[in-house]
């Protein structure tokens, strides 16, 4: 990370900043504390994880679970840094709560009907999908090698979206403003790419389903999610969903005006100005 201490504090003064949360792909074990070393004490501080904070050496993943790696490593490097890592509980604030986690993808984006190859009739398959690409076609889902591999790919979305919504529901029921930060989408329309194979690991669509439900939807003010690297924005079910689109070349954030209930993109590196 090369922000500088002093910028980052500025930054937040100067948009009056009363909690940070970043939205997953931390990608570094250091980054929990730089993140409280550049805001400082006494701002509150809660992290989704991501894919790419799964990922592991292939000795180890075989070894290793998604709930190992959130409760015996993520956690504890959290805890040291005094930051609420979101994927184990909520950001209980005066009148907010802050609700996320990570949320994997169960292929109900996945394209039915694009073909497997330029020219040729020959569909993609559930089959294709679950070997993370088509060897020699199009790449390869990098997920599919380096992420823990004992659970299938729909138990861990079942598993992340129950543990989601749950804590979704303990805020509603503890009333006040709720706002969820997750990693990958619960709506493909917030995806910002074009169609394509990769659409099928952009994120859980019966989370996005879950969340309509129950009238889930209506007492959440904002939710926001990256992962696809693209911006974009929606409304679903009356609530208010924003991809940051963050990338590795540009750190993009938003800054949510909770008053005005506004977002406003900003360059995180610059820490100012609307980069969209
Ligand atoms: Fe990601």
């Amino acid at each position: 990370m090369s922000l500088k201490e002093n910028d980052f504090k500025a930054f937040l003064k100067r948009n009056e900043i009363t909690a940070i949360v970043v939205c997953g792909d931390l990608g570094n074990d250091t980054v929990p504390a730089e993140l409280r070393r550049l805001a400082g004490e006494g701002v509150p501080i809660a992290v989704a994880l991501g894919n790419h904070d799964f990922w592991r050496h292939p000795e180890r993943r075989d070894r290793l679970t998604f709930e190992d790696l959130t409760l015996r490593h993520w956690k504890p490097l959290c805890d040291e840094a005094g930051v609420i890592l979101l994927d184990e509980r909520n950001l209980d604030l005066a009148d907010v709560t802050i609700v996320g986690g990570y949320g994997h993808y169960d292929l109900g984006f996945a394209m039915q009907t694009i073909l497997s190859d330029e020219g040729s009739a020959i569909p993609i398959t559930e089959e294709d999908y679950l070997l993370g690409g088509m060897i020699g076609k199009r790449g390869m889902w990098q997920d599919v090698v380096k992420m823990p591999s004992g659970k299938s790919l729909f138990e861990e979305a079942r598993l992340q979206r129950g543990a989601i919504v749950g804590r979704i529901d303990e805020a509603i029921v503890r009333g006040g403003r709720v706002l969820v930060a997750l990693h990958t989408i619960p709506f493909h329309e917030l995806n910002g790419h074009e169609p394509d194979f990769f659409r099928a690991y952009s994120g859980n669509a019966l989370l996005g389903l879950e969340l309509l439900l129950k009238g889930r939807a209506e007492r959440i003010e904002l939710l926001v999610c990256g992962h696809t690297h693209l911006p974009a924005e929606g409304i679903f079910g009356g609530m208010h969903c924003v991809n940051v689109g963050s990338d590795y070349r540009q750190l993009q954030g938003i800054v949510y005006d909770s008053f005005m209930q506004r977002v406003q993109w900003v360059d995180i590196l610059r820490g100012d100005g609307a980069c969209r």
